[in-house]
């Protein structure tokens, strides 16, 4: 039997591979406007940097991760996310001495161990950015523009960024009192996951999608009546700055996140089609999360984007593969070496170029050359080599012209180059 690939986890095949790319390089070009620079960190990293960071009593600690002991008995793990490596690697290259302001973007594959369905997978890709070193909400305010502008650029337009603020730890500790105290009388309308989450984690019972536990934590307190007032003026900023930059934005005080780094501003880019897979980007500032591993006191805000959820959306729109400029139908032996060294100088001077290898007739070739879209066809047989005309055939039109093969290069790329 054949071997085959490991269950959540995709090929990406051409034919949406171009999609990707066209996601990948609108990230590339749109952070840049904002001041970021890529940063590659590896995908394997020391439990305990995910264990601290994310926290013990996530679902992604306690259920998701791909953890493993390698031949020195080390327990690593395949990151399941890539906030907390890039701030391993900017406390570890001591980024801040550098620049006490960092703004880094990220791209590439993570892994958790879930349950796989549409838009939900073991091996995902995201694309994230992170600010580290400012405080103020502008930044905020600027982080959520940035994926807005993003969102625009790619041309998804069926999304809505809502926000919220999950407090500090000087606010948070009393809505958590408040909100075990709802919900105790209510425990057993609450799903198993969420009677265990009560004692560990209760903040994530309001954001439950099952039905009974949605139920159940109607009139639950809202945790933006809980916040103390640095928390409120700073939520009340970031509000403010956006309606200054006109980025649309809803607020939904249930939206907890599912890692433990968060404090004040969370958010996340929803949409409605893609079913209960419905958060597209997510994200939030993690004020304290730097100093917890070891680094300086400095704050920290950002998101990641699933790649895959980008590429569903963009769906039917999606990009297609780039076209060869040229073929090169050439018949017999003699017609083939030179087709075969043409093809490549006009490779090495920037032309899309392909031929056939293996002697298939003119008829095969022109198939060929339509299967593949390409622009034009010059036509090289043993009349044509003999005369030093090549036969160059426009497919869009039809029309064919008469070539001199001396200086064909030249026309190729500079007299007469492809149409775009
Ligand atoms: P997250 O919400 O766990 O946040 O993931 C961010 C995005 O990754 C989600 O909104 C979703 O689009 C995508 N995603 C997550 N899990 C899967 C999966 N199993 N299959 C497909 N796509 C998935 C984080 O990872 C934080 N590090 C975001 C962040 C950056 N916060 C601050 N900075």
């Amino acid at each position: 039997m054949s071997i085959t690939g490991i269950k959540g986890m995709n090929d990406i095949l051409p034919g949406e591979v171009e999609t990707w790319q066209f996601l990948e390089e609108q990230a590339r070009r749109i952070f840049s406007l904002y001041g970021f620079s890529e940063i590659r960190v590896p995908v394997v990293e020391k439990t305990e940097l995910f264990q601290r960071s994310i926290g013990e009593t996530t679902d992604i600690v306690e259920k998701e991760m791909y953890t493993f002991r390698d031949k020195s008995d080390n327990s690593l793990t395949l990151r399941p996310e890539g906030t907390a490596p890039v701030m391993r690697a900017f406390i570890q290259n001591k980024l801040h001495t550098r620049d006490p302001i960092a703004k880094l973007y990220y791209m590439g594959p993570m892994f958790r161990y879930e349950r796989p369905q549409k838009g939900r997978y073991r091996q995902f890709h995201q694309i994230g950015a992170e600010v580290i070193g400012v405080e103020d909400p502008k930044i905020d305010a600027q982080v959520l523009t940035m994926l807005a502008h993003y969102f625009e650029a790619v041309g998804i337009t069926d999304v809505e960024l809502q926000i919220n603020s999950l407090g500090c730890p000087e606010c948070r500790p009393g809505y958590r009192q408040a909100l075990t105290a709802f919900l105790e009388d209510r425990l057993e309308a609450l799903c198993e996951d969420c009677r265990r989450r009560y004692r560990t984690n209760p903040l994530r019972v309001v954001d439950c999608k099952v039905p009974g536990c949605k139920e159940a934590t109607v009139g639950a307190p809202s945790v933006l009546d809980h916040l103390c007032g640095d928390c409120t003026e700073h939520f009340t900023r970031v509000q403010e700055h956006l309606r200054e930059v006109g980025t649309a934005f809803s607020i939904n005080a249930r939206m907890v996140r599912g890692l433990d780094y968060y404090t004040k501003t969370t958010f996340e880019m929803v949409t409605g089609s893609l079913g209960s897979q419905n958060a597209v980007a997510a994200g939030g500032r993690y004020d304290g999360l730097i100093k917890d591993l070891g680094g300086p006191p400095l704050p920290g805000i950002g998101f990641a984007m699933g790649v895959e959820r980008l590429a569903l959306m963009k769906g039917e729109a999606r990009i297609e593969a780039a076209r060869p400029d040229l073929f090169l139908a050439a018949l017999g032996e003699e017609a083939s070496r030179y087709a075969f060294a043409l093809m490549s100088r006009l490779q090495r001077r920037g032309l899309r170029t392909e031929m056939d290898y293996e002697g298939k007739s003119l008829k095969a070739q022109l198939r060929r050359a339509d299967k593949l879209m390409a622009k034009r066809v010059l036509i090289l047989g043993e009349d044509e080599m003999a005369s030093r005309q090549g036969q160059l055939r426009t497919m869009e039109t039809s029309t064919q012209e008469s070539v001199p093969l001396d200086g064909i290069e030249e026309f190729l790329v500079v007299a007469a180059p492809p149409a775009p």
